[in-house]
């Protein structure tokens, strides 16, 4: 039985210079969980933001914080951005020698563990470590922006990894995010995904129409 899909707007989409008045407007808009979208301009070409702006960001909604960091070398920041209250801390692969280490410290620090795959890495990079994850994050974009298009390959990816999480019988969630769209999310979620994330299908419009563009996600 499929639970209900989660909404996790990107506040990379959001006016950084309102960001505590703008996560009080999505979670006031409906929003399961807030993605919070964390780069080091090496990892990938951008720079976003650090613990501290996650931390001052915490005390304005009580969702779910959803942290996808995109920064290399991650393990020394894990620590950081869990006490700096994230929820969820999802991490790529690629981002340090050790994979299962890091998830291991990930859930010691008491966060929920995510991998996040590039479109290029392969579903199977996980395979060994199923036990040891709560969320798996398919891009559907190279990461590093916002507003880019949802690249239909990777439906098979999600499709891959629901069979392997179902076959299993993990409780894992399987999220999406890249180009997600009230067009393009129903086709992530009948691929299986239950976790879609949005900057810019959320955030266009302004803070009036939040919650119609949350709905239109969900109705999906
Ligand atoms: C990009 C980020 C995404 C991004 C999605 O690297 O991981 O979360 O904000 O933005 P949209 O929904 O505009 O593709
Ligand atoms: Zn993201």
């Amino acid at each position: 039985m499929r639970r209900p899909p989660i909404i996790s707007p990107s506040m990379l989409s959001a006016d950084f210079a309102r960001l505590g008045e703008e996560a009080r407007a999505i979670e006031a808009a409906g929003a399961d969980w807030l993605h919070v979208d964390v780069m080091d301009g090496h990892f990938v070409p951008n720079l976003t933001i650090g613990p501290n702006v996650v931390k001052a960001l915490r005390p304005h909604v009580s969702i779910p914080f959803d942290v996808h960091l995109m920064i290399a070398p991650v393990d020394p920041y894990l620590e950081a951005f869990r006490e700096a209250g994230a929820d969820i801390i999802t991490i790529h692969p690629e981002a340090g020698p050790h994979l299962n280490r890091s998830l291991k410290r990930i859930r010691e620090l008491g966060a929920k563990a995510g991998v996040a795959f590039n479109p290029s890495t392969p579903p199977e990079a996980i395979e060994w470590m199923l036990d040891e994850i709560d969320l798996v994050l398919v891009m559907s974009i190279n990461p590093g922006f916002g507003g880019q298009s949802f690249m239909d390959s990777q439906l098979r990816k999600i499709e891959r990894l629901r069979q392997m999480i179902d076959a299993g019988g993990y409780d894992i969630f399987v999220e999406v995010d890249g180009g997600v769209t009230p067009e393009t999310g129903p086709r992530c979620l009948a691929a299986g995904a239950d976790a879609l994330v949005a900057g810019t299908a959320v955030f266009k419009g302004g803070p009036a129409a939040y919650e119609a563009n949350i709905r239109a996600l969900r109705a999906g």
